[in-house]
């Protein structure tokens, strides 16, 4: 089982969003120790602790992400940066919720659901979060909005970037392959189950 570890190329630098993504981190792994404690994962179906633990996780992104919005909305980041960032939000929220939709959350994979939870995460902080912050460094110094994001998406894009991106878009791929797999299989399951009874 892997536990999310915080590291130092996790710092934004700006100390709000840092302690928010900290408690991300906290939360996760309250979710990922308790699925490792109980070896039984069949066990965990419906088990009320659970159920509040992804509740807590689920409203505090919600509220992180939020924060992030107004923090963009406040410095002006170019409104491309600006919808982008807001879809992925979304993305990852529509994402949270299919998963602990109560009718759902009887038939996942709830350490894949934890790996999803840490690679989405880790992928959006060092990519997305970090390219939101060097935005607002730039119209700190000076520079207008339009300029902030054509230094950052284009001048500043070195390999670490070019990496991230193609990351990014490889764990993308395989989300969407999972997430219609999963919706597929909790169809599927939810038919076998109304047959049986
Ligand atoms: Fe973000």
């Amino acid at each position: 089982m892997n536990i999310f570890k915080w590291s130092n190329y996790f710092v934004t630098g700006q100390s709000r969003i840092d302690d928010q993504h900290k408690q991300l981190v906290n939360l996760l792994n309250t979710f990922g120790a308790y699925i490792s404690e109980n070896k039984n994962l069949e066990s965990l179906k419906g088990d009320v602790k659970l159920g509040k633990i992804l509740q807590e996780l689920k409203e505090y992104t919600a509220y992180h992400f939020r924060e992030e919005e107004v923090f963009m909305a406040n410095f002006s980041v170019d409104s491309r940066h600006f919808t982008s960032h807001m879809y992925k939000h979304q993305y990852f929220i529509t994402e949270i919720n299919f998963f602990i939709e109560k009718d759902n959350i009887e038939y996942i994979d709830l350490i894949e659901l934890f790996d999803f939870l840490i690679s989405w995460l880790t992928t959006h902080i060092l990519g997305v979060d970090m390219l939101m912050i060097k935005q607002y460094e730039y119209i700190q110094k000076g520079h207008t909005p339009e300029e902030a994001y054509e230094k950052v998406y284009n001048e500043d894009c070195n390999r670490s970037d070019v990496l991230i991106t193609a990351l990014k878009k490889m764990v993308n791929l395989l989300l969407a392959k999972n997430r219609k797999l999963s919706i597929l299989n909790t169809e599927l399951q939810k038919k076998v189950d109304q047959y049986e009874s």
